[in-house]
């Protein structure tokens, strides 16, 4: 099959057209991939933020046909239209069964290219391939395990779609599954991109009543009022919880989320929060990152709280289908995210979009 391979970090991908992808085993179902958005945790592994093993698909925020089935899948046939989530989880580890979907043991691929159990479906001439940030979704098919491949509606527009599987599942389910922020609560989201636009409108459904977004650049500030920001801070010129301070009466937020992943962002939403606040971490920085609690009995005596997030504590067989109910309803705009359409072949440009942040997502036509 075609795809875009990552051989070698800090190197542009390349469209190759020979990559073989196996039979879906047991419990296994594989997908006709038709789009999948561009998410700056692909770029991280292509600029060398983390750090990169092998030859690798990488792409997680995908929908599809469904094209083939293994022994044991229930839920999709093929032909069904399907939104894939890159965290699948299992339903049955001790995690999962407290309803921790973001700590689920039997998902965490995401790290290793492979599947649990060390296995990749891909490979290209008698290599072995990685499927890269749990999926490989930058190809024509993918293999993922049944609970990754969620049915959706015959009618539902797979290239708005897919922005589910990563921005909005992690941006609407940080706020509505991991800090389960209640009604009227005051919010800040550092960084505008896919995931904090989805923050914001993540806050929105929850009806918080102040969402402060702080972002370099001017057209995602922009962009973010668009989407329910009630004010927008520049991080070069103020000082972000010196503003918040302002914003909230001298009280600080009751919600901080960091989606940038530096550290001294989530230093400035933790002190952005009010006493007793919560800082969520969502982005996800390269590993030589730091963050300093000082003085740490402040922290203590305040009684701040700091919380980590993966892909919004999200369970798709959950997730999915209530975020496509919210965007029915005209509670989520999936559309306006979607800055950027192009051709699989012109990924390279979709990176370099958004490393120069032009734009909010791009959805690569697979
Ligand atoms: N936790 C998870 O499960 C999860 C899931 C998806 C993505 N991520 C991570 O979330 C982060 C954001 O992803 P994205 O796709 O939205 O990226 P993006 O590149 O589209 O957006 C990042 C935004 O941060 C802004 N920014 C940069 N420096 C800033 C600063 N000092 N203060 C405020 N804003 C600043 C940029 O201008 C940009 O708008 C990445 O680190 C990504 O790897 C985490
Ligand atoms: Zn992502
Ligand atoms: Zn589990």
């Amino acid at each position: 099959m075609r795809g875009a391979l990552l051989e070698a970090s800090e190197k542009p991908l390349v469209i190759v057209d020979d990559i073989d992808i196996e039979d879906p085993r047991a419990g296994e179902v594989r997908v006709s991939v038709s789009h999948c958005g561009v998410c700056h945790s692909d770029l991280s592994l292509v600029n060398g933020t983390f750090p990169f093993v092998a030859p690798t698909v990488l792409g997680h925020e995908a929908a599809g046909v469904v094209d083939a089935i293994g022994a044991g899948v229930t839920s999709v046939v093929p032909g069904d239209k399907v939104v894939l989530t890159p965290i699948p989880v299992c339903n049955a580890c001790y995690w999962c069964a407290r309803g921790e979907y973001g700590c689920c043991v039997n998902a965490v691929s995401i790290s290793t290219g492979t599947f649990v159990d060390g296995r990749t479906p891909l490979s290209r001439q008698g290599l072995p391939v990685l499927r890269g940030v749990g999926l490989g979704g930058f190809a024509e098919y993918v293999i993922t395990t049944e609970t990754g491949a969620i049915k959706v509606a015959p009618d539902t527009p797979l290239d708005v779609a897919c922005v589910i599987g990563c921005a909005v599942q992690t941006g609407v389910g940080a706020v509505l599954n991991t800090a389960h922020v209640p009604e009227g609560a005051t919010v800040l989201v550092a960084g505008a991109g896919g995931i904090g636009i989805s923050i914001v409108q993540g806050a929105r459904v929850a009806g918080a009543t102040t969402i402060i977004v702080s972002d370099p650049v001017a057209e995602r500030r922009e962009m973010a009022r668009r989407f329910g920001a009630t004010d927008v801070i520049d991080p070069t010129s103020d000082d972000v919880p010196g503003v918040v301070q302002q914003l909230t009466g001298g009280i600080g937020v009751d919600f901080a989320f960091d989606a940038v992943g530096a550290g001294p962002v989530i230093e400035s939403c933790i002190w952005s929060t009010r006493n007793g606040g919560t800082t969520v971490m969502v982005g996800a920085g390269g590993i030589d990152q730091t963050v300093t609690l000082a003085p740490p009995v402040l922290f203590t005596l305040t009684e701040r709280k700091l919380m980590g997030c993966l892909l919004g504590s999200s369970n798709g067989r959950r997730d999915i289908p209530r975020l496509l109910a919210l965007w029915r309803g005209g509670r989520i705009d999936l559309e306006s995210m979607i800055t950027a359409r192009r051709p699989l072949a012109e990924i390279n440009e979709a990176f370099a979009d958004m490393t120069a942040g032009i734009g909010l997502r791009t959805v690569l036509t697979v």
